[in-house]
């Protein structure tokens, strides 16, 4: 199978530009954070005490992860439960990066996302694939964008649902997690050896996306499409 990984920042355009490459070169799209964020909506759901390792080995043991992909959209369904609808609530992203770094549960999202790039060709997005995941992928790339244009872009999607945003703090908010992103313990975002770098600072998602399979047909050797 072919697999193509897509790791970087918040902000930095990565999901656009994932989604993009899979619909242009037919491949499945896995986004990876909505797993965790899966996770964290079922934390919450059953209400367990604040996480440290003890809680979570035991909030792990009985944890059942199935991805599902209803009309072309992913959803993540936990324990039966179908919490699509709630990944990007505020709670549940919180929790998610405060989740994600335990070692049980990212063991249980690695074995998901290896069943999944062993069944179909895809693009695989999140912080950690072309690094942990699945250091074997043909090609990888690894998003940036300068901090301030990924600030100003987070703005504009937040001013859709509240008006009262200050810039500064979401500029505040994207450096916050960069900082969690990359000086975690467990899968610190980082470029793969292998990577290559694409800058959004001054890319529409459409000139990225084309520079993208691009560079994935040259080093594929896919001439028509
Ligand atoms: O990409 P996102 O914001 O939906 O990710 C949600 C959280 O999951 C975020 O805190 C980072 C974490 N994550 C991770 O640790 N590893 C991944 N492969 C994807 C996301």
């Amino acid at each position: 199978m072919i697999n193509v990984t897509i790791d970087g920042v918040s902000g930095s355009g990565k999901t656009s530009i994932a989604k993009g490459i899979a619909k242009v070169l037919k491949y499945h799209y896995l986004d990876t954070g909505a797993i965790y964020r899966g996770i964290a909506c079922y934390y919450n759901f059953l209400k367990f005490p604040e996480p440290d390792k003890k809680v979570v080995d035991k909030f792990v043991k009985n944890l059942q992860i199935d991805i599902k992909f209803i009309k072309n959209t992913q959803h993540v369904i936990i324990n039966g439960i179908d919490f699509s609808e709630s990944l990007r609530l505020e709670e549940n992203s919180m929790l998610a990066a405060i989740l994600s770094p335990f070692h049980k549960i990212r063991t249980k999202v690695l074995l998901i996302q290896k069943a999944f790039s062993l069944k179909y060709n895809c693009v695989i997005e999140g912080r950690n694939i072309g690094t942990e995941v699945l250091p074997e992928a043909q090609v990888k790339f690894f998003i940036v964008a300068d901090e301030k244009v990924r600030a100003k872009r987070r703005l504009k999607q937040l001013k859709h649902k509240n008006d009262n945003i200050d810039f500064l703090d979401v500029l505040e908010d994207i450096k916050s997690r960069d900082y969690m992103d990359e000086n975690r313990n467990e899968a610190a975002l980082k470029p793969a050896n292998d990577s290559i770098i694409i800058d959004t600072t001054a890319l529409t998602t459409k000139k990225a996306v084309k520079l993208c399979v691009d560079i994935i047909k040259k080093k594929l050797q896919i001439n028509d499409l």
